[in-house]
């Protein structure tokens, strides 16, 4: 080029704002990679480790706050910079021998991307563990599970605590699964077509902790397939807080009062000195809404590009830092908030209103050989009555059941229990207190540690 870049292509194509994270992965790439060179014989090992030496002292101006300057392009250009500041120009210029920013963006943001999947991890774990540990008190106490947001049949709150555990089991799958499909390592791809020196590619990426190189220069360069994988597994997750968030704003609210938000993680009103909101659920809540925005946003980038390496992929990194911060702060949140609550047993027993188990009375016929269908009319014909009287189903004098269905007895009335009701569902999955005892066991084992 005769002329510098214009300060208007500056302003569009800078992305230190963003990438300069990146810094600890690029500074443990690069040392890996001078060490590759000398080894294929094309630095001198002094050289390699010149610029090993060079590179612990940038690593060292980085973590003590070095600001980039105005020329700094992105976060490659910048410690290649520091790094001709430490150690002189002969040395420093060799470094970028055979690699390009395009396998090394890929290297860097794969690296990045480990790590944020093992922290993202441990924060899902943590509030697995404060679920089950509600889980755990909760086992005697019964709620109304809901359908179409109607009462529906009564479970106990360890179950329906524990339904949002499984959800996060896989999740957590998830993120372990694209985890073990980004451990391939991009580096010696080069900017298209693979380096052009005689790079031990599988030493290369064994000393960086990948399991192996990437099969082909021209797909590496231009796949952000691993960051699609992360943002559908943090979306996905967040669809699941929202649910978790929207089910505990819901059972907060005075109508239901089934939980109380503790001080720590709810505020008050300005205004109303009654208030107690559950900011934090609310928040994560509408996050769920930035983790979709941050897939989508990337996906809208890759559907259009050519193969190889297209200067648009600068943008993932936007999305998938994005998306990975707000997680870890939104998944703290919730965790607190979840270990803060208390539920108010009572009101939630209260709630299990005997008509949740008319579908109980309907099987007791059926145990007494009638079949479904005419179990389903004769109780619905006692819910009708019921409700013509505005009573509750279990106010019904013994005379009316006994005349709905000739194999009514005088212990159907026991059926309207809620906790009978609960005794019935030993099944695997189910609600009765010994399925919920095994699954509480199985969720501990899956969680793990
Ligand atoms: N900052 C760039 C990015 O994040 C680095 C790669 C630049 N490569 C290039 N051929 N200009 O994608």
């Amino acid at each position: 080029f005769r002329g510098g870049p214009s300060p208007l292509l500056e302003a569009i194509n800078r992305s230190i704002g963003t990438d300069f994270r990146l810094w600890p992965h690029d500074v443990r790439l690069s040392t890996q990679w001078a060490r590759a060179l000398a080894d294929a014989g094309v630095l001198g090992h002094d050289e390699a480790r010149l610029i090993g030496e060079g590179l612990v002292r940038v690593g060292d101006r980085l973590a003590a706050g070095e600001a980039p300057t105005a020329a700094d392009e992105d976060i490659h250009t910048m410690i290649d910079r520091l790094l001709h500041e430490e150690i002189g120009s002969p040395v420093a210029a060799k470094l970028h021998t055979g690699r390009s920013r395009n396998d090394q963006v890929a290297t860097a943001t794969r690296l990045w991307t480990l790590d944020a999947v093992e922290r993202v991890d441990a924060a899902v774990r943590q509030l697995q563990q404060v679920l089950v540990a509600q889980a755990e008190r909760l086992q005697d106490a019964i709620m109304p599970a809901y359908t179409h947001l109607q009462r529906a049949q009564p479970v106990s709150v360890a179950h329906w605590l524990l339904s949002h555990v499984w959800p996060l089991v896989r999740d957590r799958g998830r993120l372990a699964d694209a985890a073990r499909r980004l451990a391939e390592c991009p580096l010696g791809a080069g900017a298209i077509a693979g380096t052009a020196f005689g790079v031990d590619r599988t030493a290369l990426a064994a000393s960086l902790g990948f399991a192996a190189p990437t099969p082909n220069s021209i797909d590496t360069v231009g796949d952000r397939d691993f960051v699609a994988e992360v943002l559908f597994a943090l979306s996905l997750l967040g669809a699941h807080l929202s649910r978790l968030a929207e089910d505990l704003i819901l059972f907060g609210s005075s109508e239901f009062g089934f939980v109380r938000f503790g001080d720590g993680f709810s505020t008050g009103s300005s205004m109303m000195p009654q208030k107690r909101n559950p900011d934090a659920l609310e928040l994560a809540r509408g996050s769920a809404a930035r983790f979709l925005g941050d897939l989508v946003s990337l996906m809208g980038t890759l559907k259009g590009l050519p193969s190889g390496y297209n200067k648009d992929l600068q943008d993932d990194k936007r999305a998938l830092f994005g998306a990975v911060d707000a997680m870890l702060v939104v998944l703290p949140a919730v965790a607190g908030t979840v270990d803060e609550l208390t539920f108010d047993v009572r009101r939630t027993e209260a709630a299990c209103t005997s008509a949740m188990m008319a579908t109980d009375l309907a099987d007791y016929l059926v145990r007494r050989g009638a079949t479904f269908r005419e179990s389903h009319a004769a109780v619905g014909s006692l819910v009708r009555q019921a409700e013509e009287a505005g009573i509750e189903l279990d106010a019904l004098p013994p005379s009316a059941i006994r005349a709905a269905h000739p194999l009514f007895g005088d212990d159907a009335a026991a059926a309207l229990g809620a906790r009978a009701s609960l005794a019935h569902r030993e099944a695997v999955g189910g609600t009765g207190p010994e399925a919920v005892r095994a699954q509480l066991a199985q969720a501990r084992a899956a969680i793990g540690g």
